[in-house]
């Protein structure tokens, strides 16, 4: 299992920065039994927005996923994944961490003969453009993934492919697509219905940044090769373990009640997670988007203002330590930083004893697995000698099943967190009037009134 270190938040932590741990989990154990108690008895309850924590027991959805993968195996040379938000962000972490480095580089043999993969998570011309300019439309399989099926970042990429499909490949065109979305509502579903897409379902109630686990991240990584079984029973384990009440076995609810206590009791309301691993540099950005979107809410459950939200950072060790640790060290002591390291890296680098006559030399003959996870240990002790609250999270390697275990481990942690903060983490009010505000701005039917407040506001917007 994957493993949560919290001594650098007591021990050797002074109290105006850190917790008394096993007073805190005494004191909240009622209290987190509550909670994971309402989370599991809730989880099949329609509109609760838990399904989610259903997914690693969806045999049915697993099964067709593999069919299709089969199905399609050896059909394309590219995978080409259009999304925004949470309809992307899990599965190009979980694919950038899990494919061999550089796996567009790689020659089709080296890949197992599986497809290159490419995640168009925004809307920027030169961007497209230039994958439309590398990209073989007639051998990619286009995986359009929205669950509102109108957001109109993804609905515009898709109309912009999906015309260039069409024009190479004529009414063949529908074979490269494979649209993921809702079973029954919203315009992809409708087009999937008419063009006759084959298509994977979004579930009800489980939120874009919750949906990893559904077809929504499964799809693409089962095109490009990746164990999805293992997956599953990494998910699976994690769950078992999180059902434990007790916050002393449970470590979702011993994570989200440091980050809680942290931030309410010691003001440390930025939460920076800095894994120790090229592979898992996306995680960031599936993180910040589960806090930033789950937490950060203008409203308690009883409709008061608390304008809440522990701010998420990424940052990538080594890499940042020579760009943002100097702040974290120096600058305000306003932040828990969350390490993730991997014990055993799946290649061995040896650094070479060449420069054996000068200041190197005590290099040469180490490996540079010892030296990013040295880095890690100096990184984590200089913090807390000044005082500065981190834990760390250890992957016993990096593979399908602990990255679920991490990835799973992180979303109960942010279900407890919103219970603890009493927010509804599954909503997301706050994205809302931007939307609204392109609409008009864009002429969608019925936003007229965003486009006539936004024009008033600012006379900047009409050159668009
Ligand atoms: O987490 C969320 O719910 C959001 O980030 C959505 O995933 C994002 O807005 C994309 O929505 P949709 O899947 O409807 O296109």
């Amino acid at each position: 299992m994957i493993r949560l270190d919290y001594v650098n938040i007591s021990n050797k932590i002074t109290s105006d920065a850190g917790l008394d741990i096993e007073q805190k989990f005494s004191e909240y154990a009622p209290k987190i039994q509550e909670i994971i108690t309402k989370l599991n008895m809730n989880k099949d309850k329609p509109g609760s927005f838990l399904q989610w924590m259903n997914l690693g027991y969806n045999e049915e959805t697993v099964w067709y996923v593999k069919e299709f993968a089969a199905m399609v195996d050896g059909r394309f040379d590219n995978v080409l994944v259009l999304g925004i938000g949470g309809s992307i962000f899990g599965a190009k972490a979980l694919a950038n961490a899990l494919l061999k480095p550089y796996w567009n580089l790689l020659s089709k043999e080296q890949r197992d003969n599986f497809p290159k993969i490419f995640f168009l998570d925004n809307i920027d011309p030169d961007e497209i453009k230039g994958l439309l300019d590398v990209l073989d439309l007639k051998k990619t399989l286009v995986n359009v993934i929205t669950k509102s099926g109108s957001t109109i970042e993804t609905m515009s990429q898709f109309m912009v492919i999906k015309d260039r499909l069409y024009q190479e490949l004529g009414d063949d065109y529908r074979k490269n697509i494979v649209a993921t979305t809702d079973k029954q509502t919203g315009i992809l579903r409708q087009l999937a219905n008419e063009e006759g897409y084959k298509t994977f379902v979004v579930p009800d109630d489980v939120q874009g940044r919750f949906s990893v686990f559904s077809a929504v991240g499964l799809v693409p990584l089962a095109l490009v090769g990746l164990d999805i079984d293992e997956i599953i029973k990494g998910i699976k384990i994690m769950d078992l373990s999180l059902k434990n009440t007790d916050i002393k076995l449970n470590i979702a609810a011993q994570n989200a009640l440091i980050h809680y206590l942290l931030d309410i009791e010691k003001h440390k309301y930025i939460s920076v997670i800095m894994p120790y691993s090229s592979r898992l540099k996306y995680l960031g950005d599936w993180y910040a988007q589960l806090w930033a979107e789950s937490l950060g809410k203008e409203l308690d459950r009883e409709g008061n203002k608390i304008n809440n939200g522990p701010t998420p950072i990424k940052a990538l060790g080594a890499t940042d330590q020579h760009s943002q640790i100097q702040l974290y060290n120096e600058g305000k002591n306003d932040k828990v930083i969350t390490f993730i390291r991997v014990k055993e890296f799946e290649n061995s680098v040896e650094i070479p004893n060449i420069f054996e006559y000068t200041g190197l030399n005590y290099l040469g003959g180490k490996t540079i697995n010892k030296l990013i996870n040295a880095e890690a240990d100096a990184t984590a002790a200089s913090l807390t000698n000044n005082n500065r609250p981190n834990l760390t999270i250890t992957l016993p390697k990096i593979n399908e099943y602990y990255l679920a275990q991490l990835f799973y481990m992180f979303e109960v942690e942010v279900a407890i967190l919103g219970e603890l903060y009493n927010i509804d983490a599954f909503n997301q009010p706050g994205v809302e009037q931007t939307q609204n505000y392109t609409y008009g701005l864009m002429g969608r039917l019925g936003y007229e009134e965003s486009a006539r407040e936004l024009l008033e506001k600012s006379t900047a917007f009409e050159e668009n």
